[in-house]
Order: C-alpha cells, then structure tokens, then sequence
C-alpha cells in the first residue's frame, strides 16, 4: 500500500479539498472536501438534484471544478490533459451505474476484457482474467448480456469495474434498477470489494438500507457534504 510523505497514513485513493462547482444559474458546491482511505467505503445520500451523480463526474474529471483539488490515487485531475484523464480513468476507477451501461450486443467476457483491452493489457491476459473475475462473481456464458438477468447484469458490470485493479470503485445507484433480494446481493458484492481489493468505494444510493452497509454515510447538504444524521446548521 502506498503511503503518504509522513510515511505512516496511506494516500487517499480520493481527496477533494474545498470543491466549487455550479451553472451560471446555480451553484451546487462550494468548499466540499471528502478524502476516502483505501479499503474504506463511503455512501453518498441526499435529496434528487441536489448534486450527487455530478460529484461522480467531477471526480471522473468528465467536468472540470471551478475551484478546489479533486486527487485520485495520489494525482491531482483537475489540471491533467484529456489524454492523462483517460489514463487515470482507466487505470485507477472503476465505475459502476445504475443501469450496468454494458454494450448489449457483446457478451459478457468481452464487454469487461474490452476495458482491459482499452488499458492496453496484453490480448491473451485480457480475456483470461475478465473470465476468471465473471467465474467468481458467478456469471454464466452468454452470447450477450441482453441475455442476462438484472443481478448477472450488474455483476458483469462491477466484473469491468473491478479488470483493471482500480484504486477508486464509483458506483451510482448501482441497485436503483433491481429487485430488492438482488439489490441486497449486489451490495453485499459491492461493499466486499474495499476490504478484499484494497479500493475504496464511493457509493452514491436513495436506499437507506444499501447505504447503511458503508463503513460512513454522507448527505449533500448546503452544497457540501455532511455526516448523515447531523441537521442542517443555519448560519
Ligand atoms: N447545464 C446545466 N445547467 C443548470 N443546471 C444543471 C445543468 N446540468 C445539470 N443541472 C442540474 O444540476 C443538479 C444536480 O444534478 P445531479 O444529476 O448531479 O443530481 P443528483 O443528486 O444525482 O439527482 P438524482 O438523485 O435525481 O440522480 C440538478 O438539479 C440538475 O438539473
Ligand atoms: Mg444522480
């Protein structure tokens, strides 16, 4: 595990100081600050358009901060060129959404080598792990993942997310789209990975019970995060 200059903290796997972000019409952040450990999990609440799905996309660098230091994995995204952000992308987050977002008309082997392949992993070495990883997290064969159940869907999905040994796992209503029984088998699978892969996980949910399986839940509140559970403190 990497460490920090003091030589005894690990690096965060994510570190967000003082955060602004906003539309001309409304800001959404200003001065957030989160750090998340590796082996941690974090589940992130809060109300519908209050601004979590687009902390995830400023953390994948998909939008850039007004303000602040967004680090994944010991590097600094907020300055980085288009093609380093892709390298960052690929090589230490992993993503899961709620909708899986697999390529229907690949199988499932293919669609989680493929995000090997695009990390430019050897061929032969791509499909043997996605393979092994959809072994262990019980996936059948399939010609396509249209062919798959909701659960199966999603375990393929976190089976991409996981190929590339990423620092960072992001997951956005990664259950929002099953049955509760599979919901929780899902994240039961989901909060496993921190402790067994060394990642963190940052979990955006509205399920209360999903969210209570993270070792600490946020809520975005005033346009930062909060402890949930802790009210609003007007100024
Ligand atoms: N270009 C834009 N201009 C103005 N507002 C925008 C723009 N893009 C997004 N928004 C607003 O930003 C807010 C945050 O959206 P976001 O998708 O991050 O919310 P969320 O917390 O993920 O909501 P949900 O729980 O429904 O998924 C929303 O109110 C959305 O309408
Ligand atoms: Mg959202």
């Amino acid at each position: 595990m990497s460490t920090s200059d003091a030589g005894q903290l690990p690096t965060p796997v994510l570190e967000i100081q003082d955060l602004h972000y906003g539309f001309p019409t409304r800001s959404l952040f200003e001065g957030l600050c989160l750090s998340v450990d590796p082996g941690e999990s974090v589940a992130i609440t809060g109300p519908s358009g209050s601004g979590k799905s687009t902390l995830l996309s400023l953390v994948l660098r998909l939008i850039k901060p007004s303000a602040g230091r967004i680090r994944v994995a010991g590097t600094d995204v907020t300055e980085l060129r288009r093609a380093q952000v892709a390298r960052i992308r690929s090589e230490s987050i992993g993503t899961v959404f709620q909708f899986g977002e697999l390529i229907p008309e690949l199988s499932p082997r293919d669609n989680v080598a493929l995000a090997a392949l695009l990390s430019r992993s050897d061929r032969r070495d791509s499909f043997q792990r996605a393979q092994r990883l959809l072994d262990e997290l019980g996936v059948p064969e399939a010609a396509t993942t249209q062919e798959l159940s909701g659960g199966e869907h999603q375990r393929t999905a976190v089976a991409r997310a996981l190929i590339n040994s990423p620092a960072l796992l992001l997951a956005d209503e990664p259950t929002g789209a099953l049955d509760p029984d599979t919901a929780e088998r899902t994240a039961e699978l989901l909060f496993s990975l921190p402790r067994r892969n060394k990642c963190g996980l940052l979990l955006v949910t509205h399920d209360s019970r999903i969210a209570a399986r993270a070792d600490r839940i946020l809520r975005v509140e005033s346009r930062a995060l909060v402890p949930a559970g802790e009210r609003e403190t007007v100024a």
